[in-house]
């Protein structure tokens, strides 16, 4: 299995993570016995780092995961993220807490619900506006203090916040959105930012939450309560014009002899040696596949194919709804 390093200090991890996200909420039916055999699978496989969060059921799918190690903690490198608040009796109503208090008993809640000692990336899952970055980075310093937490991460934060973050405790990671579809931290300073100060980039929806796979051919083919019917590129006239740009990529890969998964997540690993990726499935051929991207090898010719097939800012609609945007820190 491929590693890189997570940032100038950090440990080697598996290039490719498991995003476990989608085994217990957003993307349609789950089967926790299937999702558990695809995390075995995973470490059988080579692969280190999973990802998950507190928010991600909520709660269900850090218990899942907890499930899924048993037995098997010292194999894992193991994320998750503190930080959106969801109502239980409400699961689309969000706030942000990065409060002290809040960052404490988080960390407690998560490692009972994953049956571990320690959490070795932990990530402030978005910025609380109200809170200055110092105090709750400051907090997370603690729990590395105190044993529960190996390294620090941020997820969505601007390239202020990292570097005023990174004054008081090293961060290890920044996890953000970026695929071929989305390539906001190229441009809003989030990856200079990270390269400066030797923070690696852990690229989440690597595959575009599925849609550069070609999977995904209409809206209908999502189950009703799938979180991406309210994702604008998943809506109306963006799905249409998104879907051209994503046959440009199925034609490339099959020029290239491999699947459009392997190329998005090649193409990805390709935006440099920084960078590693947590592609999601719920299946074990699945995971195999994205696996097997490791082995797919992009020329610059490839890389300068793939940008004129899909350009930089080339994809139709926002990344979130309006709401989730706003949760966003710029
Ligand atoms: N920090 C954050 O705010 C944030 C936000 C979103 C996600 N994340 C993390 O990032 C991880 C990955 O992101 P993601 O799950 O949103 O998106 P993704 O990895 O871009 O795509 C996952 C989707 O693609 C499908 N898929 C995977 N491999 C496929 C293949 N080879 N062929 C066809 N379809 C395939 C999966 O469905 P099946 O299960 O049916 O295969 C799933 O619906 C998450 O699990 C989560 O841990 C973090």
């Amino acid at each position: 299995m491929l590693t890189r390093k997570l940032g100038k200090h950090g440990p080697q991890v598996s290039a490719l993570g498991l995003g476990c996200m989608g085994m217990s909420d957003f993307y349609g039916p789950h089967d926790d016995a299937q999702s558990i055999s695809t995390i075995r699978l995973a470490l059988d496989l080579g692969v280190t780092m999973l990802d998950t969060a507190d928010m991600y059921g909520p709660f269900t799918n850090e218990l899942l995961v907890g499930r899924a190690i048993e037995g098997r903690r010292e194999q894992v490198f193991l994320a998750t993220k503190f930080g959106i608040v969801r109502d239980p009796a409400d699961p689309a109503k969000r706030a942000i807490n990065g409060r002290p208090e809040y960052v404490r008993a988080a960390c407690e809640a998560s490692l009972k619900r994953l049956g571990v000692t320690h959490i070795d990336l932990y990530y402030q899952h978005r910025v609380d506006p109200t809170v200055p970055i110092e105090e709750t980075v400051g907090a997370m310093a603690e729990l590395v203090h105190a044993g529960k937490v190996r390294f620090l991460g941020l997820s969505e934060a601007a390239a202020g916040t990292i570097e005023r973050a990174a004054r008081v405790h090293a961060i290890a990671a920044v996890q953000s959105e970026f695929s071929l579809w989305s390539r906001d931290v190229e441009t809003d300073g989030v990856l200079t930012t990270c390269r400066r100060l030797g923070i690696a980039l852990v690229a989440y929806s690597p595959l575009g939450r599925g849609f550069l796979t070609g999977a995904i051919r209409r809206p209908e083919d999502l189950a009703e309560n799938d979180f991406r019917r309210q994702n604008p590129r998943f809506q109306g006239e963006n799905f249409a014009r998104n879907l051209q740009l994503v046959d440009r990529v199925r034609a490339l890969a099959a020029a290239k002899g491999c699947s459009p998964a392997q190329l998005a997540l090649a193409w990805v690993l390709a935006q440099g040696q920084d960078i590693l990726a947590i592609p999601g499935t719920r299946y074990q051929a699945r995971l195999t596949e994205n696996l097997a991207a490791l082995d797919v090898h992009l020329s610059a010719a490839d890389l300068g194919e793939l940008e004129r097939a899909f350009p930089l800012g080339a994809a139709a609609g926002m990344r979130y709804p309006p709401a989730g945007m706003a949760m966003v820190n710029r």
